[in-house]
């Protein structure tokens, strides 16, 4: 007999998203497994960022629901979502590039501070504890992600990689059990990609669930325990990454993509 599947952390069902006519999400169901790496794939345009933006809660959708940890968090916004364990970095980033990255670090941990604005206003000495505990956890993730001692400057100065990196030494400070990752490693070189891959594995091995997009397929299929695929906002596909891999169908949707830029290309370069 086959182990019993664990309850999935994520499941989204028959999920839906139209902006004016063009449905970005087309009546989505998949399921995220607790502890693993689950990659999200497909062309541009497919609908992985608008995924993203319905699971996170950035967007309500047109149809379907979710479930988070068993819970229907189908009507929640994005504040209620991260405060019940999920964080989130962006395709296009999203730092306070005039803070400082230790302060950028702590902006992602407000949906789990419980002291009031107020007692930190008044320096009440359990909100000063507080605050320097914080300070000591922003400064062990930025340990984590590669930038040890570059608390103190502008985040603006990072470069792009360290500034995804920055991202996730964010989305990590609100200590969420699913961290979504848009693109993590776009704009990365080898080596800093290698980093992130073996960063995220120690994460799962944490207990935390990962699901992330990417265009770098190397990375996917290297790093990831399962993989779905999107195209038009449909799952056209779904299994490890050697089954997916293996799918005629996940073969067409990317010849197909690419065909298509080709020919617009084309067009471009004659008008
Ligand atoms: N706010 C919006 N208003 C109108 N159309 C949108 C909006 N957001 C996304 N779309 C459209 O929805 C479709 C899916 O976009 P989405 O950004 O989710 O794709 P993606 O898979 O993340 O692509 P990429 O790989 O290029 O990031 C696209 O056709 C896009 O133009
Ligand atoms: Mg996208």
């Amino acid at each position: 007999m086959s182990p019993p599947l664990a309850a999935p952390l994520l499941a989204a069902d028959g999920l839906t998203r139209s902006f004016q006519g063009l449905v970005a999400v087309d009546g989505l169901s998949f399921q995220v497994a607790p502890h693993t790496i689950h990659a999200l794939i497909g062309p541009n345009g497919a609908g992985k960022t608008t995924l993203f933006n319905l699971v996170s809660g950035l967007l309500p959708p047109s149809g379907g629901s979710l479930h988070f940890q068993g819970r229907d968090i189908t009507g929640l916004g994005a504040h209620r979502r991260a405060a019940l364990g999920m964080g989130r970095t962006f395709q296009n980033l999203r730092m306070f590039g005039g803070m400082t990255v230790l302060e950028n670090v702590l902006t992602g941990r407000h949906a789990r501070l419980p002291a009031t604005w107020l007692a930190t206003l008044l320096r009440l000495p359990a909100a000063r504890a507080e605050e320097r505990a914080a300070i000591a956890r922003a400064e062990a993730l930025l340990a984590r992600v590669g930038l040890a001692g570059q608390a103190g400057r502008p985040a603006g100065e990072l470069s792009y990689g360290e500034q995804r990196r920055l991202e996730i030494a964010r989305a990590l400070a609100g200590e969420p059990a699913l961290l979504l990752l848009d693109e993590p490693a776009a704009g990365m070189n080898p080596t800093e990609t290698a980093e992130l891959a073996a960063l995220l594995r120690q994460l799962a091995a944490e207990r935390r669930t990962i699901l992330l997009v990417e265009h770098d397929m190397g990375f996917v299929m290297g790093l990831c325990d399962r993989v779905t695929v999107l195209n038009f906002g449909r799952r056209i596909a779904e299994g490890t990454p050697a089954e997916v891999r293996a799918d005629p169908a996940v073969v067409d949707a990317y010849l197909g993509a690419r065909v298509a830029r080709r020919l617009m290309a084309a067009a471009e370069g004659a008008a």
